[in-house]
């Protein structure tokens, strides 16, 4: 190794703009264990939600996260077990995104989080989706991108949730003071409305090859 950045791949973008199944695709084409960070918000949300957790609550949501950080597991990729029970089919309503979205705002829940997070991106040989990895969770990372789509093919890849719920996620994720969602002065913007998984998570694993072992 030839470079003082870690051996991560960050990939940071909007809903439906195709992250997690790129992100899949590149952890299994480099055997690298894969970070879906938004499972984790989504998780908090709902469980915030199955004990009456006022998701306006900073605190009580991160009261939350922290139990929920001490003793969660990865089950599968985008998989959670929490408490021997799987929330894995539980985490994916357009419900779980919204409440996800919402106590994502709150930096005390960030913090917790991104510590469990970044202890992940340490290890290396990871992939590590989210709104926030390559800005916040793992800057060092060596290959960093952000992957957008157009609106209608967003909305298409999301059937289950209405365009209107889309676009308000979005503007929450956005706006939020917390670590909002943006594009890292380093990453590399990816449109992938008409590109296929395979082609982008190609492009990825070379890019990733050449500044790993630059010639
Ligand atoms: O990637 P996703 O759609 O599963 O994420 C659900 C929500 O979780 C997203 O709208 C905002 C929040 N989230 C976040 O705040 N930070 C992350 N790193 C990942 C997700």
């Amino acid at each position: 190794m030839l470079t003082d950045k870690l051996p991560v791949i960050t990939i940071d973008g909007p809903a439906g703009s195709g992250k997690s199944s790129v992100g899949k695709a590149i952890s299994r084409l480099l055997g690298f264990s894969y970070c879906d960070t938004g499972a984790e918000y989504r998780a908090v949300g709902v469980i915030c939600n199955q004990r009456g957790v006022d998701l306006e609550d900073p605190l009580a949501c991160a009261e939350i996260a922290a139990e929920f950080a001490a003793g969660f597991s990865i089950n599968k990729p985008g998989g959670i077990l929490y408490e021997g029970i799987d929330l894995s089919e539980l985490i994916r309503t357009s419900e779980a995104g919204m409440g996800a979205s919402l106590v994502g705002r709150h930096q005390p829940v960030r913090e917790i989080l991104v510590a469990h997070q970044r202890t992940f991106a340490l290890e290396g040989c990871c992939v590590i989706e989210g709104r926030d990895a390559g800005t916040v969770i793992c800057p060092e990372a060596i290959v960093k991108i952000f992957i957008t789509a157009r609106p209608e093919v967003r909305a298409a890849r999301r059937r289950e949730t209405p365009a209107e719920a889309i676009a308000r996620r979005d503007r929450i994720d956005q706006s939020r003071t917390a670590s909002p969602l943006m594009i890292a002065p380093d990453a590399i913007e990816i449109d992938s409305s008409d590109l296929g998984i395979d082609e982008i998570a190609n492009h990825v694993h070379s890019l990733y090859k050449e500044r790993m072992y630059p010639r």
